[in-house]
């Protein structure tokens, strides 16, 4: 398979074409952005095509780079049609493209200075949702809630002061945000094997991926090297946290302003599929009742018999664009969980505070 592509200038490359022997596949035009070159030898781009065959039911993915990358006919047999019918040029980093991303975040970031980091938080998370399967979602909702107001710089995690109502005792995460005591847990773990070393914003980037992978087996890596920031305003994520009650139009105003798109809009709200809402009278509901602790793709299929939850969950429907995401995440939920991780990613990414910027909290609810 080669990928031909238009204009070299990496930060933003477009690929206009796929030939996969003699047939010449012309994907729609599709932009990648946001991705630097790697540091070692020549810049290297992956993505991952995501290929239907004319039978619609198997879909599969290829990861390749720009350069070109020959594979055998192989893979393509298993659709059982000398030519698959559709490439969707889709997504994503592949492994090599996520050591280096433009936010300055790169995988393997405590390698060095505190190799044991990934595992405690791993161990940590995996114990706390052994107990409470629940917590997984509230740490999914934490990271997202985190990164949409001032960029992931864990402001959620500060509390209140007399002078200050923070973040987290905003209407949109008080009573519901849930998760930080294990958040706390693990940053104690570590703080006693690597002092300020790890950001609390990194913990909950790798607290959010490790729940997904026990909760849906959904695994990526994470780029790390977030540093923490000193500010955590109510005010802030009131204006920031988009509203169950949002139109489509706002919804993806929303997400647009932080740089995510509307393909990552709906992938991301499939992570409805687990956890609980508040009701008004204080008590609660499951998300998605069949499967309330699985991180699965039931949540579109409940979209589209129109039993969301929220209005904002079925406003997906009220465009043909965001329909078509939702149909296809019902339909294909293993090319969905590829979606998942790469625009958790995309998510983690906004907005980050590096090198010298902010600091390395000692205790993720204050500042230093
Ligand atoms: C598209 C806009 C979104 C809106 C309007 C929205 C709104 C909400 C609301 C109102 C709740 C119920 C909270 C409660 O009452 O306890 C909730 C729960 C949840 N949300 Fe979202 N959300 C959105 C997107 C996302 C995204 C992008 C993620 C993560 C990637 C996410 C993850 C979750 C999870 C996991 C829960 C369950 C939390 C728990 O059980 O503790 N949501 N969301």
């Amino acid at each position: 398979m080669t990928l031909m592509s238009a204009g070299s200038r990496i930060a933003s490359h477009h690929i206009t074409g796929v030939s996969l022997g003699s047939h010449k596949f012309s994907p729609t035009r599709y932009t990648v952005s946001r991705v630097r070159h790697a540091s070692r030898g020549s810049p290297t781009l992956g993505f991952r095509f995501l290929w239907k065959c004319s039978s619609d039911r198997l879909a599969f993915s290829v990861d390749s780079t720009v350069q070109s990358d020959s594979r055998s006919g192989s893979q393509f047999d298993k659709c059982n049609t000398s030519r698959p019918h559709l490439v969707l040029v889709s997504v994503i980093e592949s492994r090599e493209a996520m050591m280096v991303v433009s936010s300055g975040l790169t995988v393997d970031f405590y390698k060095e200075t505190c190799p044991s980091a990934e595992d405690v938080i791993r161990e940590t998370v995996n114990k706390a949702l052994q107990k409470d399967a629940g917590l997984g979602a509230g740490l999914i909702r934490m990271h997202f809630h985190d990164c949409f107001v001032r960029g992931c710089d864990a402001s959620v995690l500060l509390d209140s002061t007399h002078a200050n109502t923070a973040e987290k005792d905003s209407p949109p995460n008080n009573p519901s945000l849930r998760g930080f005591e294990v958040i706390d847990e693990a940053k104690r773990m570590i703080e006693s094997k690597c002092p300020q070393t790890v950001s609390c914003a990194d913990i909950i980037a790798f607290a959010a991926r490790d729940s997904a992978l026990k909760l849906g087996n959904i695994s990526y890596s994470v780029p790390a090297g977030r540093r923490d920031g000193t500010v955590s305003s109510s005010a802030e994520a009131v204006v920031n946290i988009p509203s169950p009650s949002f139109n489509l139009t706002q919804l993806q105003d929303s997400f647009t302003s932080k740089g995510l798109s509307i393909d990552d809009m709906v992938t991301l709200s499939g992570a409805h599929s687990i956890g609980r809402a508040h009701t008004s009278n204080t008590s609660t509901v499951p998300m998605e009742p069949a499967t309330p602790n699985t991180l699965d793709n039931l949540y579109y299929k409940q979209v589209m018999d129109h039993k969301g939850l929220f209005g904002s969950d079925n406003e997906l429907l009220s465009s043909s664009v965001t329909a078509k995401l939702v149909s296809d995440n019902a339909k294909f939920g293993a090319v969905w969980a590829a979606k998942f991780g790469s625009a958790m990613v995309r998510m983690g990414n906004i907005g980050v505070l590096t090198g010298e910027e902010g600091e390395i909290r000692e205790n993720c609810r204050v500042v230093n």
